[in-house]
């Protein structure tokens, strides 16, 4: 490898400094928070080429003076999102590449992490495409496995965002303008009447439908949709409730409901994004669910407001006094009881896996979405911290807490982001060998990805699908196969084994 003299590399930072005029920074993401030091509004991609690229080549391929290609899946690992920080901060001496942590701050140096990841992940799809499917059949790490279609585009799906089971084997499926259907062998039958009416505004309406571990004895079903304001119906807030099928002839009826959880009217709110929305038992008692910051990120961070939190109640929706913040001081600062674990963006997956840890997956801003292993009281961080940067392109923080910040990092963080949305996990009896993974779907990503938890970390990933359309829910059937809930195209395929 060619060492480079580093003479060469003293560089002229008053002219990149410059070379973003005042006139032409970028404003801030919308749905940034404004609290968050920005200390340089530079352009990632701009800094990255007029700094970097004359030696890790402007798609990150290499090549000048004989630097590496890091256009490799080793290199692609998470593994070294630190020591790419580190080499970038603090140089590479015997490699000629000098430290930059003299010029740029550390959310600068991490938004060059970033962009290099997006970089890699280009190149690695470019280099080795998507999941294969020889004579239909696709090849993984401990399964082979064939995609086919249960519910076609031709059923009026329109934007399907859940499925679950009833023991019978019916399919309930949530579409996000406000029908329920049941599916028996793959035909949508007729929309359920009775669902509560929700308010479609950008990312929101009916969205999570989950049928009660005991549905055979108590008849519950559970919903999270977004409920219209009284006063301003284009306001909403995401609303929990559960109720009854009651079936008459060919009709059914959504009947008994109940309220699990609703905020105060002065929470709803016109914005169109974050609704989180899934909801899942501990089979102890407790309802579990995840409702997103709704673009107020810093009110995940306020125990008193309800947004980007996980909550946890008794099945009944009463507030269990266990929780971490019930206590009667909680109540006098205002603190709501439900609340579990804080400091989330948007959590749209949520699971128990079979050692009974609940986990999620939550979309970042622009890189970085995460899953996390949830602890009882416990931050995560949004948005003080983050692996993502400013859809704008400029830095946003550095994905590690600072001296005296206890948040907990992710297990693992998909860099760059698939929109992570859906998550379950494999449970057989259909692909025994991937049993207790973590199987979680990507709207942008438009795809699902396996990944292996061992002591609460990421041990081992792989894409299972890519590219049939954006992946609103992954769902796994009482027989082990995995329904994965399509938007663009509506529809919904299933992973059978093939062998
Ligand atoms: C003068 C050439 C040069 C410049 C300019 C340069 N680097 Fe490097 N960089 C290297 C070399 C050489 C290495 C050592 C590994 C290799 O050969 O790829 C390296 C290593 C790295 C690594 C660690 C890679 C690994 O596999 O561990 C990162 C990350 C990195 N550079 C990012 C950057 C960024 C970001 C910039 C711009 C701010 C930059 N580099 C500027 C030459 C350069």
């Amino acid at each position: 490898m060619t060492k480079w003299p580093k003479a060469l590399f003293v560089l002229p930072w008053a002219a990149v400094a410059c070379a973003v005029p005042m006139a032409s920074r970028p404003e801030p993401a919308p749905d940034g928070p404004p609290n968050v030091e920005q200390n340089q509004r530079i352009n990632v991609t701009k800094l990255y080429d007029d700094t970097c690229a004359k030696c890790h080549g402007n798609a990150a391929q290499g090549g000048g003076g004989g630097t590496r290609s890091l256009i490799t899946e080793a290199a692609f690992e998470q593994a070294n999102d630190k020591p790419f920080f580190d080499a970038i901060k603090n140089g590479v001496p015997d490699m000629g590449m000098e430290a930059f942590g003299g010029t740029l701050s550390d959310e600068a140096i991490w938004s060059l992490v970033v962009h290099i990841r997006e970089l890699q992940a280009r190149g690695l799809r470019e280099k080795n495409g998507s999941p294969k499917a020889a004579n239909g059949v696709y090849s993984s790490k401990y399964h082979r496995y064939r995609i086919e279609t249960v519910v076609d585009t031709d059923q009026g799906l329109v934007t399907p965002w859940a499925v679950d089971w009833l023991p019978d084997g019916r399919m309930l499926v949530t579409n996000r303008g406000g029908t329920l259907n049941l599916v028996v062998n793959g035909k949508v039958g007729p929309a359920i009447k009775g669902v509560p009416a929700v308010a479609e505004i950008g990312q929101g309406g009916l969205m999570e439908v989950s049928v009660h571990p005991n549905y055979a004895k108590n008849g519950w079903v559970y919903l999270a949709y977004t409920e219209p304001g009284t006063a301003n119906p284009r306001a909403g807030f995401t609303k929990i409730v559960r109720g009854k099928l009651r079936a008459a002839g060919e009709e059914t009826t959504w009947s008994d409901q109940q309220t699990i959880f609703e905020v105060s009217q002065d929470n709803y709110s016109g914005s169109g994004i974050h609704f989180g929305s899934r909801i899942v038992f501990d089979g102890k008692g407790h309802v579990f669910f995840s409702i997103g910051e709704r673009g107020s990120g810093e009110r995940a961070q306020d125990l008193t407001r309800p947004n980007g939190k996980i909550y946890r109640l008794n099945e009944d929706g009463t507030i269990p006094a266990d929780n971490p913040f019930a206590s009667a001081a909680d109540k006098e600062k205002g603190h709501l009881g439900a609340i579990w674990s804080y400091g989330h963006r948007n959590p749209q997956g949520l699971v128990f896996d079979l050692n009974g840890d609940l986990w999620d997956t939550e979309h970042a801003p622009r890189g970085g979405d995460e899953v996390n292993r949830i602890e009882k009281g416990a931050n995560y961080g949004w948005p003080i911290v983050s692996f993502g940067i400013n859809y704008n392109d400029s830095p946003y923080s550095t994905p590690w807490p600072k001296a005296g910040q206890n948040f907990r990092m992710p297990a693992y963080r998909w860099l760059p982001s698939i929109g992570a949305c859906g998550l379950d996990l494999a449970k057989g009896p259909a692909f025994a060998k991937w049993k207790g993974d973590l199987l979680a779907g990507g709207l942008s990503g438009a795809n699902v990805e396996r990944v292996r938890m061992k002591n609460g970390q990421m041990v081992e990933h792989e894409e299972l699908v890519h590219g049939m359309g954006r992946v609103r829910d992954v769902a796994t059937a009482p027989d082990g196969t995995v329904y994965v809930v399509l938007n663009d195209p509506h529809k919904i395929v299933r992973l059978v084994p093939a062998d």
